[in-house]
């Protein structure tokens, strides 16, 4: 049964202005539709963007525990609320069931752990060059943010871009992916009834264009964060900088895992299965290559397509299948497009390489585990972010040549290596280029505690998740007060000879 989902502005759901609605599918079975939603356009994002500048004063002004108390209690929705939120995960975006549960798993996280910085928006305090006087900083909000987020977390990355917002005392105007409307919806929903005031957070559904350009663009949107594609991120960061607005985008990653010959192998296994083909490689932290010693590569090669044929293809309802579809049609067609363009580029499929039709399957999504070997650094598969279920494998001579090949590439989001040995870990752990490094784990599973994000064309601004030196420093900006109760006229930067 589809749902009928809607905006939500200045308190109240809503239609949008056109009375138009678009459909969210199942993509394990595209006859299926989840929701009906709002087509939204300019004219919702102006009522939107209004509310939440009406909203602003009266929020920031709330003391920050309160606003936190707030948050604790949507944390508490979500807990209770976790199967249903689970099973509505899979159903709109096609994860499985292990990894749904987590996708709501993380946002009940990161609500917790924002929720308590509402007791900790420090600045700093220190001593003045000069006698009876204070000087600190302190963080104020930014003002009426932009939130733009993709469909792969559909629970999680909106949990980590809205909470922090909220609590740092901004407003928020929030456009998820069109694919996972409804989930996006839910989440709002909970927000919500925890107990924001009017305006605080507002929903508006719909595409990139005009919806999420619309909110860019406006003047009285102060700050903007997007999770998404490279194109859509520079596009947006280019007008951002020409409007002075923050900004802040995470985009792509084309992750490697170094298997030095010293690896425990079947460790080494599991994380490249787990990190490769987990959430049908849609994870932008995705361990899509695999750089291995020569010394071991054939052995490597064989133990991990072995283990990635065993995989189960199908819909996260059932729970004896590993890998769900792809999320739509535009990236099933894009993932197919690269297991051609591999081959042609001379890589061999050793496993995978073709769409999967069989039983129910064919209703959906699905792509075979692939992997490619003979892949040399620089062909595209390497090098392009793919978002689908495919492992480009490579080989090394040694460590240095294969950091050498890990950084080689214009992304540098997260970085993996398996080895034994302490001192080749310290090495990797110095000279990857990337946001996040892994010692003997996979590319995936960054905790929230931690600040998220990643080195070149990954990302532009402050990093996401984290407290102090993550996403405290995105939802704020420092004002820094110097107050003189010497009452005297003191001078500072003078000559003190
Ligand atoms: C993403 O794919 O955009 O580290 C985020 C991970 C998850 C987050 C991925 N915690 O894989």
């Amino acid at each position: 049964m589809a749902e009928k989902v809607k905006n939500l502005i200045n308190g109240k759901w809503v239609d949008c202005a056109a009375k138009k609605n678009f459909k969210s599918i199942n993509p394990a079975n595209v006859k299926e539709v989840i929701g009906l939603v709002p087509e939204s356009g300019g004219a919702d994002v102006e009522r939107a963007v209004a509310a939440a500048r009406s909203a602003f004063r009266g929020w920031s002004l709330t003391p920050a525990p309160r606003r936190g108390e707030i948050l604790y209690r949507a944390a508490e929705m979500l807990v209770r609320r976790k199967k249903e939120l689970g099973e509505l995960v899979i159903r709109e975006m096609g994860k499985v069931k292990p990894e749904a549960f987590g996708d709501v798993q993380e946002a009940i996280d990161m609500t917790y752990y924002m929720a308590g910085e509402g007791r900790r928006l420090s600045g700093e305090t220190v001593p003045s060059e000069l006698e009876n006087k204070d000087a600190k900083s302190v963080r104020v909000p930014i003002g009426v943010v932009a939130q733009i987020t993709p469909w792969n977390f559909p629970i999680a990355i909106p949990s980590w871009k809205i909470t922090p917002a909220l609590v740092c005392g901004n407003t928020v105007v929030f456009k998820p992916s069109p694919e996972t409307s409804v989930c996006a919806t839910r989440f709002v929903e909970i927000l919500h009834d925890a107990g924001l005031p009017p305006g605080v957070l507002n929903l508006v559904h719909g595409e990139g264009v005009p919806v999420g350009e619309a909110m860019v663009r406006h003047p009285d949107v102060n700050g903007v964060s997007f999770t998404g594609s490279n194109a859509v991120g520079e596009k947006l960061a280019g007008i951002c900088a020409s409007l002075h607005k923050h900004f802040t985008m995470e985009t792509g990653g084309k992750n490697p895992v170094i298997v030095m010959d010293d690896a425990d192998l079947d460790l080494a296994v599991d994380g490249c299965i787990w990190g490769g083909f987990g959430t049908s490689g849609q994870r932008c932290t995705a361990a899509s290559r695999v750089i291995v010693h020569e010394a071991i590569h054939d052995k490597f090669l064989k133990a991990f397509v072995a283990r990635a044929k065993r995989l189960r293809l199908g819909s996260g309802i059932d729970p004896k299948v590993d890998v769900g579809p792809v999320i739509s049609e535009k990236q099933f067609k894009k993932v197919l497009g690269y297991l051609e363009i591999g081959q042609k580029e001379g890589a061999q499929v050793v496993l995978g390489g073709k769409a999967y039709k069989k039983g129910p399957c064919a209703k959906g999504y699905f792509i075979e585990p692939t992997i490619f070997t003979e892949v040399k650094p620089k062909m595209r598969i390497a090098q392009e972010e793919i978002f689908g279920p495919v492992v480009a494998v490579l080989k090394t001579r040694s460590l240095e040549e294969a950091i050498e090949i890990a950084n080689g590439i214009s992304f540098g989001l997260s970085a993996a290596i398996y080895t034994q040995d302490v001192n080749r870990s310290a090495i990797a752990e110095r000279d990857l280029d990337t946001g996040l490094v892994y010692v003997n784990a996979s590319t995936i599973g960054a905790e929230i505690q931690l600040p998220f994000g990643g080195t070149k064309r990954t990302g532009l601004g402050p990093r996401e998740a984290g407290g102090r030196g993550g996403a405290l420093d995105l939802y704020t900006k420092w004002k820094v007060v110097y107050r003189d109760f010497s009452g005297r006229l003191q001078k500072a930067q003078i000559d003190k000879e």
